[in-house]
């Protein structure tokens, strides 16, 4: 089984560059979808308390003989809870669910700035990773203001920021960011939800290099230097999806399906999201 690149964090902590995501995933379909991906190779799980399967993600890993240290789990903290309190109370029914002592990178899902105060809720995390409670922890969702607040008022720089990348929205000016500031872009729903699989450009170089249109956009993401995990609750689709290592998009291809960018989001908007 290949072994998947990490990245290596601000704090020196090492994630697996591909993983897999539970977004969308049913509890009761949790364990055998996390079980396929364990199987198949991944080492990395993403999940959050809004989905709903920390339990059976836990469940999983639990079950699969692996050792806890041999896989990456991130979750999320629930929108109802960026008090500080409830911040701190909601990290532990994370580690409660999740059957864990310690999770290996903690994240405030969303910044919610226009009802609530991300501050205090930074604060909280950097509280449980102080107390070793979490290995690492990061945002999702933040814009360069968001991040210069938090730059502005604490002490503790995110290990990752987990925006919407793909080839229609390839946030060149946000990773930019990120990256000079030390902080490592995660790209959620990163092949838009099946949605750039048919774009021809995508479609004419997967069919130059032989690969399948996934597969090609995954790579793209890889070789930008961008974190992923995939979702699919289809077996052939979990394994392809992590067929990665094998070819490398040369400079014309990858410079192609970046010029695909047309600033569209499949999801919410992190400005207006509330
Ligand atoms: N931080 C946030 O706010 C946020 C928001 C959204 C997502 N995320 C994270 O990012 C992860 C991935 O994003 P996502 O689930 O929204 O979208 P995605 O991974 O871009 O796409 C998932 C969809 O694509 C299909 N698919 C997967 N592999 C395929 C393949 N090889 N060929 C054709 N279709 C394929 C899946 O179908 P099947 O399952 O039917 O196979 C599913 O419908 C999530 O699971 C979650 O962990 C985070």
């Amino acid at each position: 089984m290949p072994d998947v690149p990490t990245v290596t964090l601000n704090n020196g902590v090492e994630i697996p560059q591909l993983g897999f995501g539970v977004f969308q995933i049913a509890p009761a379909d949790t364990v055998r979808c996390v079980t396929l991906a364990l199987q198949a190779g991944y080492r990395h799980i993403d999940t959050a308390e809004m989905y709903g399967n920390e339990r059976e993600v836990g469940e999983a890993v639990a079950r699969s003989g692996l050792d806890r240290s041999d896989v990456f789990i991130t979750s999320k903290l629930d929108n109802g809870a960026h008090a500080y309190d409830d911040a701190l109370r909601a990290f532990d029914g994370t580690l409660a669910a999740l059957g864990v002592e310690q999770i290996d990178l903690f994240l405030i899902h969303w910044p919610l700035a226009t009802v609530s105060d991300f501050v205090p809720t930074w604060r909280a995390l950097e509280r449980v990773y102080e107390e070793g409670r979490a290995r690492a922890i990061g945002v999702s969702n933040f814009h360069q203001h968001h991040l210069e607040r938090l730059f502005g008022e604490t002490e503790t720089v995110p290990a990752v920021n987990q925006i919407e990348a793909h080839p229609y929205l390839v946030q060149a000016e946000l990773r930019a960011f990120d990256a000079a500031h030390g902080i490592a872009t995660e790209a959620w729903s990163p092949i838009a939800r099946g949605k750039v699989l048919d774009d021809p450009v995508v479609a004419d170089v997967a069919r130059r290099v032989g690969r399948t249109p996934a597969q090609v956009v995954l790579r793209w993401h890889l070789q930008l230097g961008n974190i992923v995990f995939p979702k699919s609750a289809t077996p052939e689709r979990i394994a392809e999806n992590f067929a990665l290592w094998d070819f490398e998009l040369g400079d014309d291809d990858m410079k192609a399906i970046s010029d695909l960018d047309r600033g569209e989001r499949t999801g919410a908007d992190p400005d207006t999201f509330a």
